[in-house]
């Protein structure tokens, strides 16, 4: 090997979360995080990334030294005494909008409800109505400022739906905006079509899904034939009152069609059979899940569809806490996201982590696998993004703490353990020392 994009040397602990390329863990095996640990105060572990941005070897500093003497490094850092964690995959944001809702947020701390203020005008359409009048650029500039904000907090993979457009034109801006995000490179990205996340204004769901099947999505279509856009999953907010089983199956099932996968909001505030739903129609991923029943989680435990459990969300709005422990005991593969959008405003997988872990009982490890391997399942790329090992992408976090643990431990001041954060072997984000 002549030439090699990064070395990292000197780790005290390298968490790999799983080392045998399964694609999900489920069950006690999300608590066995695979770690290699050095407690030699003179060698520690190096990380060696080939020219692609691809982990090319994990092994120690004198190994690593012996093997790869005369090779060519473009950068180096020094990780004395530091740990190493897979970039943090955030499964679950609506992060392209304009306009905020601090004003709701007062509305429900004062007693209102999500419904309620959602019912009233509020919420979503609150949104909608100033992300149409936005320009692509301005939603483009605010996108990059959210996604940079996330990077500096650990998340090197996210996933990014649209759904505040409600109309043919207004989706293909927001998805647009996600695509050129994508391009630059600021953070890897899942993309999500997600029109059916409200009944527009003036309309009635079942016109709604008839716009969604017979406009949005066959000039969606067109799009991602033509090689116009890039979209990976399908979603719809299948809720009382919003879009009901029926018409979720509807256009969840034409998705698929076109080559979708299946990620969509179900069992939130009300159990309507989401999780059952999409387990029968082999969803990749269902996110919230607060609401979900026994025989949902059962199903979801043999579909193999990934739960994703959005902590920000519980909190700011009061909801019950999701069975997370019954779900791990069942078997159905769990993921975290941060919901970041303008009613749940959280940039910050390590906050959300520690919520999993206090409110949901989660142990720590079971929040980093719900933070990596399991959430990159849930975008369907966890053959090559999501934990550390040799081949896969090295999109990675350092954490300057005797263990990786202090991550989670920090609450809100996680910041100022992150060392750096490194994308397919580029280092895009490296915290200045004080
Ligand atoms: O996941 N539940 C639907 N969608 C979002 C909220 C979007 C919004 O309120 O703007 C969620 O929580
Ligand atoms: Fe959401």
């Amino acid at each position: 090997m002549e030439n090699c994009k990064l070395l990292i040397t000197g780790l005290k602990q390298v968490v790999q979360v799983c080392k045998n390329g399964e694609r999900m863990l489920v069950g006690d095996a999300m608590n066995d995080v695979a770690m290699m640990q050095s407690d030699d105060g003179n060698c520690g572990y190096s990380i060696v990334v080939n020219s692609d941005g691809n982990i090319h070897d994990i092994d120690t500093d004198k190994n690593i030294s012996l093997k790869y003497n005369g090779t060519h490094f473009e950068k180096s850092i020094d990780g004395r005494g530091c740990c190493v964690i897979p970039g943090l995959v955030d499964a679950h944001t609506h992060p392209v909008w304009a306009g905020d809702r601090v004003h709701e947020f007062a509305m429900k701390l004062a007693g209102a409800s999500y419904m309620e203020v959602h019912q009233a005008g509020g919420g979503i359409h609150y949104t909608v109505e100033h992300t149409r009048a936005a320009s692509e650029n301005e939603l483009y500039q605010l996108l990059k400022q959210r996604l940079t904000s996330m990077v500096k907090r650990g998340t090197t993979l996210v996933e990014c739906k649209s759904g505040y457009g409600l109309d043919t034109e207004s989706e293909l801006k927001m998805l647009r905006v996600i695509n050129q995000a994508k391009k630059k490179n600021i953070i890897d990205i899942s993309t999500t079509y997600c029109g059916a996340h409200a009944v527009p204004k003036g309309s009635t769901s079942e016109e709604m899904v008839n716009d969604i099947i017979t406009n949005q999505l066959p000039k969606l279509k067109q799009e991602i034939y033509s090689g116009k856009l890039e979209v990976d999953n399908i979603d719809v907010f299948c809720e009382k009152g919003v879009f009901n089983p029926h018409q979720t199956r509807k256009i969840l099932e034409e998705g698929v069609k076109m080559g979708l996968m299946i990620n969509f909001h179900g069992d939130e505030l009300s159990d309507t059979g989401s999780a059952k739903l999409g387990a029968e129609l082999k969803a990749q991923a269902i996110s919230h899940l607060e609401e979900i029943s026994d025989e949902g989680i059962e199903e979801m435990s043999k579909s193999h569809s990934v739960a994703v459990i959005l902590p920000t969300t519980a909190y700011i709005l009061r909801l019950k806490a999701p069975p997370v422990r019954k779900m791990i005991k069942a078997g159905v593969p769990v993921a975290l996201g941060s919901d970041f959008n303008p009613n749940a405003y959280c940039m910050s997988m390590p906050v959300v982590m520690h919520l999993a872990c206090v409110n949901f009982h989660m142990t720590m490890p079971e929040a980093l696998t719900a933070s990596t391997i399991n959430a990159a399942a849930a975008l369907g790329v966890s053959d090559t993004h999501g934990s550390l090992e040799v081949g896969k992408k090295a999109n990675l976090v350092i954490i300057d703490a005797p263990r990786w643990e202090h991550l989670v431990y920090q609450f809100g001041c996680h910041d100022d353990v992150i060392k750096a954060v490194v994308l397919g072997g580029d280092i895009i984000h490296m915290k200045h020392s004080t």
